[in-house]
């Protein structure tokens, strides 16, 4: 049985394709218009999506959910601290206000480091404790990239929330005991990159040059996938999902038939769970190049 919010899903929508454009495949070939993105994020507050995932380096992604009144709903948001230029408490501060009046926003549910590196800093580590002391955020935590980066911030004793990368070719948290450690120390995990930023749904024939290796991957997840019943665009996402250490599934869309497909994916869940175990671990030594999407240089 899969720990859901009170409306039944545990997806937080990410707003990185809203502020630029994004993605190894993307289909509309551009930023969605001002108006595109308020229907997705009404289809999203309707359909009980209850989380929304954005930063300050988003483009134009925290004025857009500003301007489109996401406080009117009760619903959480969590943005981050750029990297870079922020040393003392106070700048932290200063930063958190910048995206509140973006986000016309009192306080918010979670913010987080952009960049892990930040997590070493004591001063900023200073600066993101007064900001939840001043109740200017409920949570706060940290995005990371590498396993090194998870494993230290979930031992932290300061960190609430830790937004990892996560999805089918990338099981490398599954390897440690960072799931564990995230339960025991109630530690709310955060899972981007369910579909890879669209790498996990392109056919294998259509890859760009520099990630031909990903070609045999892709192959052998396609036939998992169709031994089960299940498309690649369903097995991404539930596999992502379903995993018992994942509080929110944080993905990305660019259009509101993708949003509607989405939701319409995780009432699978109760039938994904042979094929969950036979994805979980198979994937398990996939190059570090492919996985990262920074490494792919397209
Ligand atoms: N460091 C960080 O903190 C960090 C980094 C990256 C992202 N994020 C957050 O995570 C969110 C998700 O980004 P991600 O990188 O993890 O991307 P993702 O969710 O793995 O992939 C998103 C892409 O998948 C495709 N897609 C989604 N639903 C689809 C559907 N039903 N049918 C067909 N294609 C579909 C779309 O690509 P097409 O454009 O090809 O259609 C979409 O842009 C972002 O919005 C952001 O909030 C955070």
């Amino acid at each position: 049985m899969i720990k859901t919010n009170k409306n039944g899903n545990k997806l937080c929508l990410g707003t990185v394709q809203m502020g630029q454009q994004y993605g190894i495949k993307n289909e509309l070939g551009r930023k969605p218009r001002l108006e595109e993105s308020f229907l997705v994020l009404q289809a999203a507050v309707d359909s009980g999506i209850d989380c929304f995932d954005t930063a300050s380096v988003y483009g134009d992604a925290e004025e857009i959910l500003g301007g489109f009144g996401i406080s009117r709903f009760p619903v959480k948001v969590i943005s981050k601290m750029r990297a870079g230029g922020i040393n003392g408490k106070n700048e932290v501060i200063e930063e958190l206000c910048i995206s509140l009046n973006r986000l016309h926003l009192k306080s918010l549910y979670g913010y987080l480091l952009h960049s892990a590196k930040d997590l070493y800093s004591p001063e900023i580590l200073r600066g993101l404790t007064k900001a939840k002391e001043a109740g200017l955020t409920e949570h706060i935590g940290v995005s990371i990239y590498e396993p090194e980066d998870a494993l230290y911030a979930v031992q932290s004793h300061i960190i609430d929330i830790i937004q990892i990368p996560y999805n089918v070719f990338d099981q490398r948290l599954d390897k440690t005991d960072f799931f564990e450690m995230a339960e025991q120390n109630h530690i709310q995990v955060y899972a981007r990159s369910a579909f890879l930023q669209g790498l996990l749904l392109m056919e294998p024939d259509a890859l760009p040059s520099n990630l031909q290796t990903a070609q045999s991957y892709l192959k052998e997840f396609r036939e998992i996938c169709e031994q089960y019943h299940f498309s690649v665009l369903e097995a991404s996402l539930l596999y992502s999902y379903c995993h018992p250490g994942i509080s929110y599934v944080v993905f990305g869309v660019d259009t509101v038939e993708q949003l509607k497909s989405n939701l319409n994916i995780i009432e699978k869940s109760d039938d994904f769970c042979l094929c969950y175990k036979k994805l979980y671990g198979a994937f398990y030594n996939i190059e570090r190049k492919l996985i990262v999407p920074s490494l792919w240089n397209i």
